[in-house]
C-alpha cells in the first residue's frame, strides 16, 4: 500500500509541511494527525468521530461497504458456522484459536467463576421490582470493584486475567438474578456441569421446585447470537471502556461504563426498541405510514434495527440471523411467528425505498435478534442484557489491548469552543 505523506499548508504562514500516512494491514490509510497541535496549532473538528481512528487495534476489522466483518482475521460467518461462544471469546482475547487443550483449560476457568458474591445478589434485591434490567447489570458490575481487590491490579498480567476470567463467567449470573428479581422468583445458583449458554438458560428459567431440562435448540441458538455480539471494533460502547479505562480506573467500573453505554437505543438498546416498533406497526398495512415517519426529521422517529455508521451495505450479521430465525422458529414448533413475518414485511418495502436506498440504510444486527430472544422466551427488557453478555468478551479485549500497551495515555478528546469570551463578573444586583 502506497503510504505517501499528506501534504498540508499552514494557512497563516503559508508553510508547508508532510502528515504520515498510516496503513493497517488491510482498510483504508488513516492520516497520523496527532502531531497537529505541536506542529501547526490546530485540532481536528470531527463530532461523533465519524472520521478518526481512536487507536490501533488488532482485534476486529470490518469493511462497510462490503459487508465484512472479521474477529482477529476470521469471517465471522465462518465462526458462526463452525466455533462457539467459548472458542470465540478465547479467540478475541488471547489472539489465536485455543488448541483442544487449551479450550478446555478456558472453559473450566470461566465455568469455575461463575458464582457471585451473595451481597451483589442482596443489591441486586434491593432494587424496586420493576428496575430495568440494564440498570440493575450496570450497577452490579461496578460494585464488582469493591469485592475483588485480591486482583485489581491493572499492571499485574495475571490480575488482569483474573478479571477477565471473572467478569465473562458472572454476567450471566448477574443477569439471571437480575431477571428471577424482576419476577420474584428464588435466584437460581449455576450449574457448572452445563455449558455457558444452558447454564445461563437454567438459571433463567428453572424453579427450585420442579426439574427444569435445558433445550439444546434454545442454548445453541443463544451460543451462536452471542458469537455475532462478541465484538464490533470501536463502537460506542467499546469506546467508553477504553476512554474509562485509559484513566487507570479499575476494570469493573470501566466494563460498568460500557454497559451503560451499550443501553441507549441508538446502540445495544435497538434490539428492544426493535420489537416495540414492530408491535406498535401491528401489521403490514401500516409499514407505509411508518416508513413515512421514519424518514420525516421532525417525528423523532427512525426505523430501528435500521442503519450503521459503519455499514453501507448488509450488515452481515443480520443476514446470518434472519437465517437463524427461520431455522430456530421451525425447531421450536413457531414457524407462524407473526412479527417476523412483519420484520421481513418492513425490510423488503423498505429495500425498495428511494431514502433507505439512497441513504444505504439496511437491517444491523438488532433488527432481527430479538424475534430469537422472544421465541426463547426471554423478555423483552433482558434483549440488551444478552447483547453486554456478549459484548463483555469485546470490552474485555480491548481493555486488554489498550492496558497492555507500554504507549497507553489517558484518552482525552479536545473541542471547537463557541462560547463566550472572556467578560468580567458583574455583581447581582447590577444585572
Ligand atoms: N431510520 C431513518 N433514517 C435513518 C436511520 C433510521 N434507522 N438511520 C439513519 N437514518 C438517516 C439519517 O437521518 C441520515 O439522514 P440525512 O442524510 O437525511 O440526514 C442518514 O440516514 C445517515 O445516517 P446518520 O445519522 O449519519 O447515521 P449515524 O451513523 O449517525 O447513525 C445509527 C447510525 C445506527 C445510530 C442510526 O442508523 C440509527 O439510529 N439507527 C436506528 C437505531 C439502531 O438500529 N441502532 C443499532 C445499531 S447496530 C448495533 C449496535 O450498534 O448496537
Amino acid at each position: 500500500m502506497d503510504n505517501k505523506p499528506f501534504e498540508l499548508a499552514n494557512p497563516a504562514t503559508g508553510v508547508k509541511s508532510l502528515l504520515p500516512v498510516r496503513a493497517g494491514t488491510i482498510g483504508p490509510q488513516v492520516l497520523d494527525i496527532s502531531g497537529l497541535p505541536k506542529d501547526h496549532g490546530v485540532f481536528t473538528f470531527d463530532p461523533a468521530f465519524g472520521a478518526t481512528a481512536s487507536c490501533e487495534s488488532k482485534i476486529t476489522y470490518i469493511d462497510g461497504d462490503a459487508g465484512v466483518l472479521l474477529y482477529r482475521g476470521y469471517p465471522v460467518d465462518q465462526l458462526a458456522a463452525h466455533s462457539s461462544f467459548m472458542e470465540v471469546a478465547y479467540l478475541l482475547i488471547y489472539g489465536n484459536l485455543p488448541s483442544a487443550k487449551e479450550l478446555d483449560t478456558y472453559r473450566g476457568s470461566i465455568t469455575r467463576h461463575t458464582m457471585i458474591n451473595e451481597s451483589l445478589l442482596r443489591f441486586t434485591n434491593g432494587f424496586h421490582h420493576n428496575a430495568h434490567p440494564m440498570a440493575m447489570v450496570s450497577a452490579v458490575v461496578a460494585s464488582m470493584s469493591a469485592f475483588y481487590y485480591d486482583s485489581m491490579d491493572i499492571h499485574d498480567p495475571r490480575h488482569r486475567e483474573i478479571f477477565s476470567h471473572r467478569i465473562i463467567a458472572k454476567l450471566p449470573t448477574i443477569a439471571a438474578a437480575a431477571h428471577k428479581h424482576a419476577l420474584g422468583q428464588p435466584f437460581i445458583y449455576p450449574r457448572n456441569d452445563l455449558a455457558y449458554c444452558a447454564n445461563m438458560l437454567n438459571m433463567f428459567f428453572a424453579v427450585p421446585c420442579e426439574p427444569y431440562e435445558v433445550d439444546p435448540v434454545a442454548a445453541q441458538a443463544l451460543d451462536l447470537l452471542f458469537i455475532l455480539h462478541a465484538d464490533h471494533e470501536q463502537n460506542a460502547s467499546t469506546s467508553t471502556v477504553r476512554l474509562a479505562g485509559s484513566t487507570g480506573t479499575n476494570p469493573y467500573a470501566a466494563i460498568s461504563a460500557g454497559v451503560s453505554a451499550l443501553w441507549g437505543p441508538a446502540h445495544g438498546g435497538a434490539n428492544e426498541a426493535v420489537l416495540d416498533m414492530l408491535e406498535e406497526i401491528g401489521s403490514a398495512a401500516n409499514i407505509p405510514k411508518f416508513l413515512d415517519m421514519a424518514k420525516d426529521k421532525s417525528s423523532h422517529f427512525k426505523l430501528m434495527g435500521f442503519g450503521h455508521r459503519v455499514y453501507k451495505n448488509f450488515d452481515p450479521r443480520a443476514k446470518i440471523i434472519r437465517e437463524m430465525c427461520h431455522k430456530v422458529l421451525a425447531k421450536l414448533g413457531q414457524t407462524d411467528n407473526p412479527l417476523f413475518e412483519l420484520a421481513l414485511r418492513l425490510e423488503e418495502i423498505a429495500l425498495k425505498d428511494e431514502y433507505f436506498v439512497s441513504r444505504k440504510l439496511y437491517p444491523n444486527v438488532d433488527f432481527y435478534s430479538g424475534i430469537i430472544y422472544s421465541a426463547l422466551k426471554i423478555p423483552r427488557s433482558m434483549y440488551t442484557v444478552m447483547f453486554a453478555i456478549a459484548r463483555t468478551v469485546g470490552w474485555v479485549a480491548h481493555w486488554l489491548e489498550m492496558i497492555s500497551d507500554p504507549a497507553m495515555r489517558i484518552g482525552r478528546p479536545r473541542q471547537l469552543y463557541t462560547g463566550p469570551t472572556q467578560r468580567d463578573y458583574v455583581a447581582v444586583a447590577k444585572r
